[in-house]
């Protein structure tokens, strides 16, 4: 088999510091992948005056998948590249409980789903403008009160979009992805959740295609929660679900909140699928908080490669790669801060290597 061409991109601050952690334990541990590291972000900046010049992105076209740290300021370059020029409007993010991680909860023992948020419109990106300028431009809508809208004078607005033609490729990536799971032995139950009590006319449309979507496969279940409802009970029990479908403000926040219920930010990785390139991210971002000090948790950004490895066809390496992060965690060796160990980045990424078989 020929190699697997993957460009790895860092971004910034613990962006840099997971990737190089995580491509040499690539790198080391003798995977079939050959990996490209494209001038990007403040190194571009400063040889080009470009956060992510065109020979860049064509090494990632060119590329089987790529893999991606996180970005903040001029760097966002990149980010909007591989998620809205290349559109992935899939953003998948797994919530497993590895027995050994730092969850808050009492029983996470279990906990075994994926969320999948739409990555390409709802509230993202911000589509948003001066208030008078939509109130003239809007001058015969008429709000529930049947208030105008320069009766609220001046401020801003944003631009909710939820679009048939998302919401039905969103929709059907769901209805196969939990077939894929319900023939793994999972339950095949797909959990919608919208605001659509308020909200009733994007969140409405998005639930009612979601729902058409999945009650077509009568191997399915379907239920559906209001966002408020859900946030409570992936804490509450985060083992009832199985597959979790929203839109892009919401998936982004409750990510976060049901990845601190696993363990926290430095364990959550995610995929970003559909578009003409596929791309694997943490859910975290470049932590300027710890940035420099060489102490990030590098393993979101590990099992963001383990999910390349899957998407590419590479299930040994994918579970060979996971297994050794959960031995890792099970025996409690060389974590690291936010697991409530000492280890460096380095030295955490070392004994994953040393665990892998
Ligand atoms: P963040 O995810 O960077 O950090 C939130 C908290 O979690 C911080 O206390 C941080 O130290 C901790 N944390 C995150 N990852 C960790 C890891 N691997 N190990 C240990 N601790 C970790 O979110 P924040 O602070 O809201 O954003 C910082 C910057 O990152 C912003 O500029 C934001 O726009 C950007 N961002 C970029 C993303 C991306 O490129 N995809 C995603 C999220 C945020
Ligand atoms: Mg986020």
């Amino acid at each position: 088999m020929s190699k697997k061409k993957i460009v790895a991109l860092g971004g910034d601050g613990i962006g840099i510091e997971v990737m190089d952690a995580t491509c040499a334990i690539l790198e080391k541990s003798g995977f079939n992948l050959e990996i490209i590291k494209p001038l990007h972000g403040a190194a571009a900046i400063k040889a080009q005056n470009n956060p992510f010049p065109d020979e860049s992105k064509d090494l990632c076209d060119e590329s089987d998948a790529i893999l991606f740290g996180a970005a903040e300021g001029p760097s966002i370059a990149i980010l909007i590249y591989l998620r809205w020029l290349l559109d992935n409007y899939i953003n998948l993010r797994p919530i497993k409980y590895y027995p050994g991680t730092h969850s808050p909860i009492k029983d996470p023992e279990g906990t075994n789903y994926y969320i999948i948020r739409e990555n390409s419109e709802g509230l993202y990106p911000g589509r948003e403008g001066d208030l008078p300028w939509m109130a003239q431009n809007l001058a015969n809508y008429k709000d529930p009160f049947g208030r105008s809208l320069d009766y609220y004078g001046a401020g801003k607005f944003s631009l909710l979009l939820t679009t048939e033609k998302g919401t039905q490729r969103l929709a059907r990536f769901t209805s196969d992805f939990a077939m894929k799971r319900k023939a793994a032995g999972f339950p095949g139950k797909v959990t919608c959740i919208t605001k659509s009590n308020v909200l009733s006319q994007t969140g409405g449309l998005f639930k009612k295609i979601i729902e058409e979507e999945i009650k077509a496969h009568s191997e399915l279940t379907f239920d559906h929660y209001y966002v408020d409802d859900f946030a409570r009970r992936i804490v509450r029990n985060p083992q009832q679900f199985d597959v979790a479908v929203t839109t892009n403000m919401f998936g982004d926040i409750l990510a976060d909140g049901a990845a601190e219920v696993v363990g926290g930010l430095g364990i959550a990785p995610s995929a970003c699928l559909g578009g003409k390139k596929a791309y694997f991210e943490p859910v975290h971002g470049t932590a300027p908080d710890i940035a420099g000090k060489g102490i990030a948790n590098p393993t979101a950004m590990i099992l963001s490669a383990k999910m390349m490895l899957e998407y590419l066809g590479m299930q040994g390496e994918a579970d060979s790669l996971e297994k050794a992060v959960a031995e890792v965690y099970r025996k409690g060796i060389s974590l690291t801060g936010d697991q409530g160990g000492k280890a460096t980045t380095k030295e955490f990424a070392d004994v994953v290597l040393k665990h892998i078989r």
